[in-house]
């Protein structure tokens, strides 16, 4: 047991979420006058996405000074004061932890760069061209090769996100104790613990072996050369040794690509590593051979595979975070529910199978409120690297037209997560009195935190609710997940089991009605309704009933 597992984190997008100086970005003196709001919902823990110095090539995932805040978010002291009227409010902070790459402003890479005899050149990776090419064939995550000529001293430096984002080179022991110290002056002003992005990729394979080239790209993937690489777990268990285990918080790892064997190995219990890890499986449905730009239909088969893959795998050994956003991805009511006449009972059925799962269940900003996708209809009113970089590179190489491109775009793209929080009615949705740095998403009228504060029915209150029911059933934690009717395509239904208890979840992912009828063998002598999103009459049975539209239902049965 632990009180990482029985918490709920909150996701919070600093440059989106509330400004309180009127430059349009959002601010940590915004997050702070939020607190309270937080504290209503009920959560435990902010995630903080990154407020450290930085260019902003990729919104703060490109660090320019790790122990600086960055301008438009305020200042050190605006920090000391959000930590510490988050734990005033009993909410802890975890900071996010981008230490795979800095941003090329960062003063280690300048020097870096300076010369081949610099004391910070080993501290990033440079290789000479090969043949007049690039090292390797590697495409990286933001298009382009992995690789970036620089003039001063005729080498190449790697680079596996943006050119402005240069790779830290692990294999160096004092950028590591640098790290480390790093980390320690943030765990030693008092938060609460660290968000680990793309932490399975700081192990290179040195010896930089070409990546396989997929048929018609220009570029290979050089991936099983950097995710999950051969001295991972050495460095995270002396990063652990180091740092971590010296504090009591809460660690969890982004890690493309694992699988939940690999899990194991960063979350088990002896293992000495991280308490959890961000896995994608159920956020790559529907990729096609253009990854999320060519985005398919998806089956719910598929998504209850997956996710019943991760609960088995670390049921005995491990921990689940379970997350349906961030600010990486699509809004789950538009992308897994229905955005429109379903909204409401549809995010609050999605926001049931979630949170009844095992694991830490994490909500990002503005799910609560039910946020939904955004289509801008030009391409100018985009912003996000990820998004602009892809479409140059597959509409200009014929590879999508311009329409399925902006199609992509609408369903998958970044920028849907991080356009305003729509706190009220009012112009710019209440989030900013200036011009926000990116569009708010026209229905703010009718989704906004005012409203959903006023109408007991909301989506708001239903997480309050299902958060509440956490703190109440330990069996909601704890207790071993079960599918059940594996096949069905419109029900995803589940146990969960504790000691002499049990819970049924039955969550309707469709707009028809499918009729539930519970599978032999689930014994129980009496049931009690925990939470559902239509009104179940008293007597009603729930062994054979007609499902309405995206209902959901969990029973705790003893
Ligand atoms: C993962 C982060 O979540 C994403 O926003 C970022 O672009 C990349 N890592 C690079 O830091």
């Amino acid at each position: 047991m632990a009180w990482w597992k029985e918490s709920v984190v909150y996701q919070i997008y600093p440059r989106s979420f509330k400004d309180s100086n009127g430059d349009g970005i959002g601010d940590l003196k915004g997050i702070t006058s939020k607190i309270e709001y937080l504290r209503k919902l009920g959560i435990d823990v902010i995630w903080l996405s990154p407020i450290y110095k930085s260019p902003n090539d990729d919104n703060g995932y490109d660090i320019s000074d790790y122990q600086t805040i960055m301008d438009e978010f305020g200042t050190m002291k605006d920090f000391d004061e959000l930590l510490e009227t988050a734990h005033q409010n009993g909410i802890k902070i975890m900071m996010d932890l981008v230490v795979n790459h800095s941003s090329d402003e960062h003063s280690w890479f300048v020097e870096s760069k300076s010369s081949k005899d610099n004391i910070k050149r080993d501290w990033y990776i440079w290789k000479p061209g090969k043949n007049g090419n690039e090292p390797t064939n590697w495409e990286a995550s933001f298009k382009g090769s992995t690789w970036e000529y620089d003039e001063t001293t005729g080498e190449y430096y790697l680079h596996l996100f943006s050119k402005k984002q240069p790779d830290l080179n692990w294999e160096n022991p004092s950028l590591r104790r640098e790290i480390y110290n790093m980390m320690t002056w943030w765990l030693d002003k008092g938060i609460d613990g660290f968000r680990m992005d793309v932490i399975n990729f700081i192990s290179k394979d040195t010896r930089y072996p070409e990546g396989e080239i997929i048929e018609g790209k220009k570029y290979g993937n050089g991936s099983k050369y950097y995710m999950n690489g051969p001295r991972i777990h050495e460095f995270l268990q002396e990063m652990n040794k180091e740092v971590l285990s010296k504090y009591d918080i809460i660690t969890v790892g982004e890690t493309p690509g694992v699988t939940p064997d690999e899990a194991k190995l960063y979350t088990g219990h002896n293992r000495n590593e991280l308490n959890m890890v961000f896995q994608f499986e159920h956020m790559g449905l529907g990729d096609g051979s253009e990854g999320k730009w060519s985005n398919q239909p998806w089956k719910l088969s598929d998504l209850k595979q997956t996710l019943t893959r991760w609960q088995k795998g670390l049921e005995d050994d491990g921990w689940n975070s379970l997350y349906w956003n961030n600010h990486d991805q699509p809004r789950v009511v538009s992308r897994f529910g229905n955005d429109q006449e379903y909204r409401v009972v549809s995010a609050k059925m999605l926001a049931t199978c979630l949170h009844m799962l095992q694991g830490t269940p994490y909500i990002y900003q503005g799910e609560e409120i039910g946020m939904t996708n955004v289509s801008f209809e030009s391409l100018d009113q985009y912003k996000d690297i990820e998004t602009l970089n892809a479409y140059n590179e597959l509409v200009s190489g014929h590879r999508l037209s311009k329409e399925e491109m902006m199609k992509a775009i609408h369903d998958r793209g970044r920028d849907n997560a991080r356009t305003p929080i729509h706190w009220d009615g009012t112009s710019n949705a209440g989030f900013t009195t200036g011009t926000p740095w990116i569009e708010v998403n026209p229905n703010y009228k009718e989704v906004n935190v005012e409203r959903s504060i006023k109408d007991k029915g909301s989506i708001f209150y239903f997480y309050q609710k299902l958060i509440r029911l956490r703190k109440e059933h330990e069996i909601i934690v704890y207790g071993r997940y079960d599918l059940i009717l594996e096949n069905d395509e419109q029900i995803y239904a589940y146990t969960r089991s504790l000691n002499e208890e049990k819970l049924l979840v039955i969550c309707n992912f469709s707009l028809e009605s499918p009729k539930f009828t519970l599978p032999e063998g689930i014994e129980y002598t009496s049931s009690k309704l925990l939470i559902s999103n239509y009104e179940v009459i008293d007597d009603e049975t729930f062994t054979d009933f007609v499902m309405k539209p995206y209902e959901a239902r969990v029973y705790k049965l003893i």
